[in-house]
């Protein structure tokens, strides 16, 4: 299942009675944001806002992602990994890494069927400015209205496409503030330009795409691999593309595009803005996007969200990109078995991997794996525990922590590295500390003795009991 575009999304998703429709006249400026995330905290399914306030003729789109059930929705499966996992066995066994696998000749002709594919737009050029679009407020303290589930779309000079979700502050009909922070895709393809003395960086920014295509420009695709291509494969089919007169391709279905470019020349201080940690993150300096013309598709549709203190819609799209993830970082870290990125460990926070562990030291030496794995290193804590441990229960996590950390040997802390920009907690941002668990169980090479045996029932007891036990069971059901 492949959606064309946003509407045809909410068309299915609507045939299913999987919208909100929302009839009363609300205001993008902090009203849509309220109801939004009162719908996300609440489980409830996307919400469409008919009335926006002051917006004639537009909708707004919030909590495409607002659970997990939603995003199932959009992949149109629950077996996230199983998308990844198809697309590493059309890749077949042969070659070591994932880019020269994707480079290899046989494979390219492969890919063909998600490389986008040039097609005539649904949008039309249209007078409209940045600020005539229902770009929210979501905070009362914000510094002012954002695009907050926008696309930001660089070409690199490599040719590999970037589309980034990034906030995006409007500051007037023609100018906003593009807040990618230094090691993510936009910055790093802005920094190649400035190298070659080029500071006006051609850029698009697109609003109202196949959910699909949202959710891949919200991922960590390692640069240097085209996000087009990537989000053909996540679309099982390329997207459907168009050239604007600066060069850049952009989705030929989205609602809205921006064209413009980037000015590396015009910094200007970005936020407060409230964010994903439940804080504002405080002002910092950020380039400025400047427009050049716009585009635009009748009843237009303006995608948004609204983050703040988990689990909001980021917290279920770091969900899904640790199980869309999890096959591509097992070819990494080979001893993986599984990772759990908890909602409440804000995603770049805490994460928690098992391994399959065969010989001493591999626990802290799979951390730093893991901390050397693209945007993995912004966790602030990582926790190591062996493969018989479930990740996704934390009570089996803290047992596997009490029972086999002896902090001295087994707690890493790391000053002084590069950190989630937005953490309020490091004195000197992006600079901030880490700490590494090994929750492992010890070898004889660590511990200085062999590890002590495990209580376990002895198999004819079990065997006896088992029965007697049952009817136990039967009669008697747990207190709670
Ligand atoms: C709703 C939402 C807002 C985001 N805002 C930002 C942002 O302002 N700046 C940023 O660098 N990353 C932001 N991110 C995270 C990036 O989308 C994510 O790191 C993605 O992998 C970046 O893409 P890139 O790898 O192409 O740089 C946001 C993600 C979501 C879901």
């Amino acid at each position: 299942m492949t959606f064309k575009d946003l509407r045809d999304y909410i068309k299915f998703m609507d045939e299913r009675g999987k919208i909100i429709h929302i009839e009363d006249d609300v205001d993008p400026v902090l009203e849509i944001a309220e109801v939004s995330r009162r719908a996300t905290y609440a489980n409830l399914p996307p919400l469409l806002f008919e009335k926006v306030k002051n917006y004639e003729g537009w909708k707004v789109l919030t909590n495409v992602f607002g659970s997990m059930e939603s995003v199932y929705d959009v992949f149109g499966t629950r077996d996230l990994e199983g998308i990844s996992q198809s697309f590493l066995s059309i890749l077949g066994e042969l070659p070591v890494t994932l880019l020269e696998k994707v480079k290899s000749l046989g494979n390219a002709l492969r890919m063909g069927k998600f490389m986008p594919k040039s097609s005539s737009p649904k949008f039309e050029e249209s007078p409209i400015g940045l600020t005539d679009v229902p770009a929210l407020k979501t905070w009362p303290n914000d510094a002012g209205r954002y695009f907050t589930f926008s696309i930001v779309i660089t070409k690199d000079p490599s040719g590999a496409y970037n589309l980034s979700v990034y906030r995006v502050q409007v500051l007037n009909e023609r100018e906003a503030i593009v807040h990618w922070q230094a090691f993510k895709r936009g910055s790093l393809t802005a920094s190649k330009y400035k190298e070659r003395g080029v500071t006006k960086i051609p850029v698009a920014i697109v609003n109202g795409v196949d959910p699909v295509i949202a959710f891949t420009a919200s991922s960590p695709v390692p640069p240097g691999l085209d996000k087009y291509l990537f989000a053909g494969i996540l679309r099982g089919e390329g997207v459907d593309v168009h050239e604007l007169s600066n060069g850049i391709l952009v989705p030929s279905h989205a609602e809205s595009v921006f064209e413009g470019y980037v000015d590396l020349n015009d910094l200007r201080l970005e936020g407060p803005f409230g964010d994903h940690l439940g804080y504002y993150t405080p002002q910092d300096y950020y380039p400025v996007f400047k427009l050049e013309r716009s585009y635009v598709r009748k009843s237009p549709i303006f995608h948004a969200t609204s983050v703040g203190k988990p689990p909001l819609e980021d917290a279920w799209i770091g969900k899904a990109v640790e199980r869309l993830f999890l096959p591509f970082l097992k070819m990494i870290v080979p001893e993986l078995v599984d990772m759990n990125l908890p909602e409440y460990g804000l995603f770049t926070g805490i994460g928690i991997f098992s391994i399959r562990k065969s010989y001493p030291g591999q626990g802290k030496r799979a951390m730093m794996s893991i901390w050397g794995t693209g945007q993995l290193s912004l966790l602030k804590v990582v926790i190591v525990v062996d493969s018989d441990v479930n990740v996704h229960d934390l009570n089996q996590v803290l047992y596997a922590i009490a029972s086999t950390v002896d902090p001295a040997r087994d707690v890493l802390v790391i000053p002084n590295v590069l950190t989630d920009s937005l953490d309020h907690t490091t004195p000197h941002p992006p600079l901030g500390s880490k700490v590494g668990i090994d929750a492992t169980r010890k070898f004889k090479e660590e511990l200085g003795r062999e590890w002590p045996e495990e209580v376990k029932s002895d198999e004819e007891v079990v065997k006896r009991i088992t029965p007697i036990w049952e009817k136990i069971r039967a009669k008697y059901p747990p207190l709670r």
